[in-house]
């Protein structure tokens, strides 16, 4: 069983994470834990529709809350394997890389540096600025995966929804979680 964090941010980009929980969220392999910054419920409900805790709740995955450090995963010793920070702001990236870990979702991402565990960035801003990009190398320094909300269209993307999901194929990818959700290249038309 695997053990996972998913962290939403407000960037722009909410519908990544929905899509990302509702595909984890149905299968057996993984253990969840959600956990949201202070912005991100804003831009859910401007960009899904909906509310972020009802709407995870009926998935069926827990959603910690801002500062509620009981969470297994902000402590190593629980051995939580990955996360994933999807849509990632500019502000919690800076956080994250200057080390304050004053909530429960910057906490999880510094323990899962110090651990040498996986740990996935999924930013969304343009354009990006020396600040930016800075503190995404500070990032990738530490063995963090910086992979940014970019669809790619060379599998004929003619959809929101196949656009949304190369990114979250791209993001499954680098958590080991097999899925069939991406045209790979080289696979025969
Ligand atoms: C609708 C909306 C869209 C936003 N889009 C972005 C974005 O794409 N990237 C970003 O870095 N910040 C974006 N922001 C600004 C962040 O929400 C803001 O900087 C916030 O303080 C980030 O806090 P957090 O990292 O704790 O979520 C957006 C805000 C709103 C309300």
């Amino acid at each position: 069983m695997r053990k996972i964090v998913v962290g939403i941010t407000g960037a722009s980009g909410a519908p990544y994470a929905k899509r990302l929980c509702e595909l984890i969220a149905k299968r057996d392999d993984v253990e969840i834990g959600v956990c949201l910054s202070s912005t991100a419920s804003e831009v859910w409900s401007l960009e899904c529709g909906g509310d972020i805790k009802e709407d995870l709740t009926t998935l069926g995955l827990r959603v910690w809350g801002l500062r509620d450090f009981r969470a297994p995963f902000a402590s190593g010793s629980a051995g939580w394997h990955a996360m994933a920070i999807v849509p990632c702001s500019m502000g919690t990236i800076a956080r994250i890389a200057h080390g304050i870990s004053d909530t429960l979702l910057t906490r999880a991402a510094d323990v899962m540096i110090k651990e040498r565990r996986t740990l996935v960035v999924v930013p969304r801003e343009m354009p990006l600025s020396v600040i930016h990009l800075e503190n995404m190398l500070t990032l990738a320094k530490t063995g963090a995966v910086v992979q940014p909300a970019m669809p790619s269209f060379y599998g004929r993307t003619k959809t929101l929804e196949q656009a949304i999901d190369t990114v979250v194929g791209r993001l499954m990818d680098q958590l080991n979680l097999p899925h069939d959700l991406l045209k790979r290249w080289g696979d025969q038309p």
